[in-house]
């Protein structure tokens, strides 16, 4: 295990040891594989008739995993393949770990590791390399490096799959105050550094767009990009949970919003109480849209 290289790095935009925090991406976790349509790609067999002369097992990377509730999913659903969560908070990297063991997933393996420092993993290790929601802790000029790591711990033929949102968590909603805060996330976000809008003003953080070009770049053929929506409206199963996602998502959002100057103390608490409000209304409306995009690491000649 790696001592704390957290503290020198941590860029995301929370506080990557916050136990909140932590919660809130358990809940996100199981909400997003679901309006995913499934832990892998619709056209992607994980676990392919296993050769009796190999002694290969087919092995899964999850990159900046959290607390780890998709890799403990697919190690429960997919008990002969070998899934590892990486991720560089020591708080996510426990809680993972001992969740694994509660689960007795014996092919569940976590570590800490900064995942803009290259990977503690050899070359061609892994079948499928997996990475949800990096907008939040990558600048701009890291994700070709972290993109070039990741292709080169997929063997040849294997794939590399990125899933990214462009709007915070909320995406497209009838509450003032949501569009007001998603607007002054992605405005904090180009000031950080991050995502790829365009420019000061921009309401959206415009990282979907460039999934597919990323992974072109890093040298993955046959990219294929799938949209996803989650509704969260009033009366929708995603609501309460979506709901009490945000209670704690733009309370913790709050300190970055304020850093990165773009809105004022008394602003962002009337937001915080008029989201609620709207929120709360039986006619409130939400969708959140998202993208993965995937491809393959080309096969040795
Ligand atoms: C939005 S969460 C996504 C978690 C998970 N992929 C999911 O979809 O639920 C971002 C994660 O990135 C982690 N993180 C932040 N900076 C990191 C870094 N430099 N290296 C590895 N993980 C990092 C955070 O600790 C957090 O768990």
């Amino acid at each position: 295990m790696m001592g704390q290289p957290h503290q020198i790095h941590n860029q995301y935009v929370f506080d990557v040891e916050s136990s909140a925090e932590m919660a809130r991406l358990l809940d996100q976790d199981h909400m997003t594989t679901r309006a995913m349509g499934g832990l892998f790609p619709e056209f992607y067999d994980p676990d392919p008739k296993p050769n009796p002369e190999s002694i290969d097992k087919q092995r899964v990377l999850d990159v900046a995993c959290g607390p780890g509730g998709w890799v403990q999913q697919v190690a429960f659903t997919y008990p002969s393949i070998e899934v590892f969560g990486i991720d560089i908070s020591h708080t996510m990297i426990e809680y993972a770990q001992a969740q694994a063991e509660v689960q007795h997933l014996k092919n569940a393996y976590f570590e800490e590791m900064d995942v803009t420092q290259p990977l503690k993993f050899p070359d061609d290790s892994f079948d499928f390399v997996n990475a949800r929601f990096m907008v939040g802790f990558l600048s701009r000029e890291q994700w070709p490096q972290v993109l070039q790591e990741m292709v080169r711990v997929t063997k040849p033929g294997g794939m590399v799959r990125l899933t990214d949102s462009d709007v915070a968590a909320t995406g497209v909603t009838n509450s003032r105050a949501l569009e007001r805060l998603t607007t002054l996330a992605a405005q904090a976000c180009y000031r950080a550094g991050k995502g790829f809008g365009a420019g000061r003003e921009s309401s959206n953080i415009g990282i979907t767009p460039m999934l597919s070009i990323l992974l072109q770049r890093a040298g993955c053929l046959g990219v294929i990009e799938q949209p996803h929506v989650l509704n969260y409206s009033s009366g929708t199963t995603a609501y309460h949970a979506n709901y009490s996602n945000f209670r704690t998502g733009w309370l913790l959002m709050k300190p970055f919003l304020l850093k990165m100057g773009v809105t004022t103390n008394e602003e962002i608490d009337a937001l915080y109480e008029q989201f609620q409000i709207e929120m709360l209304s039986e006619d409130f409306r939400g969708l959140w849209y998202f993208l993965s995009a995937w491809g393959q690491k080309p096969a040795k000649e």
